[in-house]
């Protein structure tokens, strides 16, 4: 009888969610998190061409590995609705969720031009978005073992640049409340952290800036360029693994050392 020497990957069996996986660091965290074995919810705000990419990109054998989701993560119910859709997608309760989704105010404005609206929407997605899934999560991620929760947060939040106040205040809120997840889960074997990486180049990060605002973010990184988003990738594919266990409500800045 033929035996298999295959060695079981490392998420082998778990049930990912990803928020803000259309494109960008969201899009590469759940092709990652595929490639370490794990079955992908790939959640997106209004692009669901990207978001079939991305599945396809993942479903290339007989069995479906990855589903779209579609959720506006600062809606309740619809967080809900994600949650729901992933368990019964893969007949499995959840192990790992990444939120991954977060909108910054390409306009840069300092505080004395913050519009009430700008920094609303802001914190509707970034704060209540995070707060909404880590809810969730902590109710119904997977006791005992594997469980995993990992927000995207931001450097910002120890440079401190300005204009990007309402982003950094809202990243900030997200990784004290990551913190005292963490605490809060003592018990059930779930593990709460951020991976807080620089600038990575994305659709959001280019967005409104000009060419030296671009070079300046190259110039100041002691490795002499922008992030990608496979750099940001496997930070949290370790936290997303066994190995990872021990990291537990920490803040994990991913930036090639620019600040
Ligand atoms: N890029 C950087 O330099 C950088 C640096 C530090 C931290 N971060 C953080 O890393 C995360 C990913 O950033 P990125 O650069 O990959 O951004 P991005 O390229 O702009 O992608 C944003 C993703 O979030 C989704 N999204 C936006 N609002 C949403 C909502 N209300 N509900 C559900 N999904 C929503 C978008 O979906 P649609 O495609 O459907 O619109 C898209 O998938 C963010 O939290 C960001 O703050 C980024």
């Amino acid at each position: 009888m033929a035996t298999s020497n295959a060695v079981p990957q490392p998420l082998q069996d778990r049930v990912a969610i990803v928020t803000g996986a259309s494109r960008g660091i969201g899009r590469a965290i759940a092709l990652h998190l595929s490639s370490l074995g794990a079955k992908v919810v790939i959640n997106y705000a209004s692009n669901s061409a990207q978001a079939e990419t991305v599945a396809a990109q993942i479903n290339t054998g007989s069995t479906v590995r990855a589903v779209t989701f579609q959720a506006d993560i600062s809606d309740p119910d619809q967080v809900k609705s994600l949650f729901d859709a992933a368990e019964s997608a893969f007949s499995s309760s959840i192990h790992i969720f990444v939120n991954s989704a977060g909108v910054l105010d390409s306009k840069y404005p300092p505080i004395a031009n913050t519009t009430i609206d700008d920094f609303d929407q802001t914190f509707s997605v970034n704060a209540r978005g995070a707060f909404l899934c880590c809810r969730e999560a902590a109710n119904r991620i997977k006791r005992g073992g594997g469980g995993r929760i990992i927000c995207l947060t931001t450097s910002l939040v120890a440079s401190l640049k300005p204009g990007y106040a309402a982003y950094t205040a809202s990243k900030a809120a997200v990784e004290a409340m990551v913190k005292i997840l963490a605490k809060e889960l003592k018990g059930t074997g779930i593990t709460a952290n951020a991976v807080a990486p620089g600038p990575v180049a994305t659709e959001m990060f280019f967005a409104g800036k000009t060419e030296e605002a671009v070079k300046r973010a190259v110039v100041e990184c002691p490795l002499g360029r922008l992030g990608e988003t496979e750099d940001v990738a496997p930070v949290v594919g370790f936290l997303a693994s066994d190995a990872g266990e021990w990291v537990n409500g920490q803040i994990i800045r991913a930036n090639g050392g620019y600040v």
